[in-house]
């Protein structure tokens, strides 16, 4: 029956932390990409979501921005994912959008694990870095507490490897598992018209199968799946649950952040686009008869 075929299915992890603790670098490291170099001003600017295939399996990263701008981002990051990477420069140390993050994580409930970057900085006092984590909550298990802090440099590669087995051991232990045999349904990462290609969604599926020519509804948007991307650009013709996803097809912008689900009756499908136009029509109405009624 629907819903029943449960499985396994591969961790999402979203890298947080404050604006160039290392994040993008850390991932490019893990990627072997050189995202961070390209861009603007050395700044992230948008959630990435990327998948990557280890020997012993794969791992779905979202990169979130740490620049103070970026705030409704990161909550966005730490409630679409199972564990949070908590990255923290050893020569800075605890600084304000880690806090941020950290309490982002928590309050989506999800497990944390700190990556100790840039290591390999004279300037890095790793015991400073430890005992800031003590003060926060977050003591090292070598200090007799609960969290796995790891020491990484995103410049050597230096504890990466490390790091990536703590992910994998802690995402075992969650037996993360999401059924397969159901109608697709997920969040929107992001979102952007594209001149030649028309509305592309970023979507991160979570439950079910999405396919090629399934008809979606996201925020207020809705369509036919045309074509999907994975996050090297190649077409795929189904994405599986934790699996991140380009799609076009849509009849517009949803915003990040929007549940997407396939609904498969074409006239359901319809009678609740209308429903969600009419919904969008009021919503942009009401401001106005606020203000006449005044
Ligand atoms: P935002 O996304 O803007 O918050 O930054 P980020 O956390 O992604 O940091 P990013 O990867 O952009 O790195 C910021 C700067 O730190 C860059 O100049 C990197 O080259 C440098 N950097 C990152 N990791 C390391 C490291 O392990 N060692 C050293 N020496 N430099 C690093
Ligand atoms: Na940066
Ligand atoms: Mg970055």
């Amino acid at each position: 029956g629907k819903g029943e075929q449960w499985k396994g299915r591969s961790p999402i992890v979203t890298f947080m932390g404050h604006v160039d603790h290392g994040k993008t670098s850390l991932l490019d490291m893990i990627r072997r990409t050189k995202v961070a170099e390209s861009e603007h001003g050395g700044i992230t600017q948008h959630i990435g979501a990327y998948e990557v295939k280890l020997p012993r399996g794969r791992i779905t990263f979202l990169d979130t921005p740490g620049h103070e701008a970026f705030t409704a981002m990161r909550a966005r990051g730490a409630n679409a994912t199972d564990i949070v990477v908590l990255v923290v420069a050893a020569d800075d140390g605890i600084m304000p959008q880690t806090i941020e993050a950290y309490d982002h994580a928590k309050a989506a409930g999800v497990p944390i694990i700190v990556a100790m970057n840039k290591i390999d900085k004279p300037q890095a006092n790793v015991d400073r870095l430890k005992k800031q984590l003590g003060s926060i909550g977050l003591l090292p298990e070598d200090w007799g507490g609960k969290t796995i802090a790891v020491g990484v440099s995103a410049k050597t590669g230096e504890g990466i490897d490390h790091l990536l087995e703590m992910i994998l051991l802690e995402a075992e232990m969650l037996e993360l598992k999401a059924p397969y045999d159901m109608e697709a349904s997920g969040v929107v990462i992001e979102a952007k018209m594209s001149k030649g290609r028309g509305p592309v969604a970023t979507i991160l599926v979570q439950q079910g199968v999405l396919k090629e020519g399934d008809f979606v509804i996201a925020g207020y948007q809705s369509g036919r799946v045309r074509a999907m991307f994975n996050d090297l650009r190649q077409p795929i013709e189904e994405a599986l649950p934790s699996q991140p996803v380009e799609v076009t097809g849509l009849s517009g912008v949803p915003e990040a952040g929007d549940h997407f689900y396939v609904v498969r009756d074409e006239r359901k499908a319809r009678e609740i686009v209308e429903q969600k136009q009419e919904e969008l029509r009021r919503q942009r109405l009401e401001p106005l008869h606020k203000n006449h009624l005044r």
